[in-house]
């Protein structure tokens, strides 16, 4: 079966990206020895632009593979779009940009999610819009092939539901099935979420690569 490389430890993120690729006849791993690998500042303004820095960096230790990051987060229409690219240590401000986080450091959904709740006790539901945003970079030796954007558009709960997945998922609830992204399988998570079809994308274009 053909293997794709990905740029992360998270294993929220390789759960997230082993439904979508099954049901397309693929396989996805870590690029070998990972957390060994000097970590990546993600200091980018920008999903794309932390995206594209990780895929560049990681795929130099693998010559002509093709690697793919994913940078993402969660916009809150309430927060002005807070917590978006510092959605991984969003509890833990002084921290941001400080530490490179893939390789486990510094994240902490449990107190990032509080922190989420806090900010919207006083919002009501219909103003409680948000969405989680996905961006992939492919790169092969040092340089970006392609990015590839996803998004899935919900409401931010006022508790917790659910106890699959990671990071802000127990809070995400998905209008169109009324469940949070923590109430759904592997599968059904790639089915309707930002990185599903930021990776569909991406094993479009892989397939045209291969042709
Ligand atoms: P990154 O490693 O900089 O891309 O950080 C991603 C962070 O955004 C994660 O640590 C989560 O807090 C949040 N996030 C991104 N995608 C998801 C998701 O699918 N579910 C829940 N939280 C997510």
């Amino acid at each position: 079966m053909r293997r794709i490389l990905i740029a992360t430890s998270n294993p929220g993120k390789l759960r997230d990206l082993a439904g979508a690729a099954a049901a397309h006849g693929v396989e996805v791993a870590p690029v070998p020895n990972f957390s060994s690998l000097p970590s990546v500042l993600e200091d980018g303004l920008t999903f794309e632009a932390n995206a594209r820095k990780k895929a560049e960096a990681y795929s130099r230790h693998v010559p002509g593979e093709i690697v793919v990051a994913d940078d993402s987060g969660l916009e809150v229409d309430a927060l002005h779009g807070a917590p978006g690219v510092h959605s991984a240590r969003y509890a833990a401000p002084d921290l941001l940009n400080q530490q490179p986080h893939e390789a486990g450091a510094n994240t902490d959904d449990d107190a990032n999610n509080a922190r989420v709740l806090r900010e919207l006790e006083e919002v009501p539901r219909e103003k409680r819009g948000g969405r989680f945003v996905c961006v992939l970079a492919a790169a092969r030796n040092g340089k970006t092939l392609a990015t590839f954007h996803g998004k899935a558009e919900g409401i931010i709960l006022d508790a917790p539901r659910g106890a699959n997945g990671f990071g802000y998922d127990p809070l995400f609830s998905f209008p169109q099935i009324e469940k949070t992204f923590a109430e759904l399988t592997a599968e059904e998570k790639s089915r309707y979420s930002h990185r599903g079809a930021a990776f569909r994308q991406f094993l479009e274009w892989y397939d045209s690569m291969e042709a």
